[in-house]
């Protein structure tokens, strides 16, 4: 199997999107992407959420649940973070990950379509999910995560940045397929601005994440 359509391959009835089977294979490949940096990135993904003890913080296209238990640590006991992906397998990969954190829940649904009340989370936050939807579905995606989050509440969006240097980017395309290589990052800050965010800031980290932060406009709660 290429690397490609382990990557990208898996379609799903619900979504146009491709989801990710094989977790164990996926963590392995993480661990290769981010050479040594991946738990410091996502350590400051969870910072950058903005997300504080006590907190309820979804991420969404969890995945394995890498992010997610980043933001568990950061919400701590005293708040919840709930791991939504489409996919029951990274779903069985996050849930044992947990290991008894009962704060730390993975349900199953789709970004499009969100298993959330009406403002019910006060951070949500999504990592290398949006190039796994065709484009013209990613502005439904925002929108709903939008009405996930309550007024005042924080957004924060990463993605992979594909490399500059045009050699190192076909590399990427030769790996992983044309998704990531040509993987349109500059275009999720007017997506945030689109969907009515506030306070958008935008910022890379190294070594592949461009990421986003916005606030949904409102008195908070
Ligand atoms: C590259 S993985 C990222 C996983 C995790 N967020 C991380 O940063 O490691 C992309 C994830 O998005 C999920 N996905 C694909 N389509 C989706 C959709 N429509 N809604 C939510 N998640 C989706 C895939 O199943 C996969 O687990």
């Amino acid at each position: 199997m290429e690397l490609a359509r382990f990557l990208h391959g898996t379609a799903d009835s619900r979504t146009g999107g491709q989801t990710i089977r094989h977790g164990r294979a996926y963590e392995a490949f993480g661990t290769v992407l981010f050479g040594g940096r991946r738990r410091h990135v996502f350590t400051r993904l969870a910072e950058l959420t903005g997300a504080r003890p006590g907190d309820r913080a979804l991420d969404v296209g969890c995945g394995t649940g890498y992010l997610t238990l980043r933001l568990a640590d950061v919400v701590t006991s005293a708040g919840s973070v709930i791991g939504v992906d489409p996919s029951a397998d990274v779903l069985a990969h996050a849930r044992r990950r947990a290991n008894g954190r009962t704060h730390c829940t993975f349900t199953d649904g789709i970004a499009e379509n969100l298993p959330a009340a009406d403002g019910e989370f006060d951070v949500v936050a999504s990592s290398l999910m949006l190039h796994h939807l065709p484009e013209d579905v990613r502005a439904r995606a925002v929108a709903e995560m939008r009405r996930a989050l309550r007024p005042g509440g924080r957004l924060l969006l990463a993605d992979f940045r594909p490399p500059t240097n045009s050699v190192a980017r076909h590399l990427v395309g030769a790996v992983t397929g044309p998704v990531m290589e040509r993987n349109p990052v500059h275009l999720l800050r007017p997506l945030v601005e689109q969907a009515g965010f506030t306070e958008v800031r935008t910022g890379d980290l190294h070594p592949w994440i461009h990421y986003v932060q916005a606030v949904k406009a409102g008195p908070a709660a």
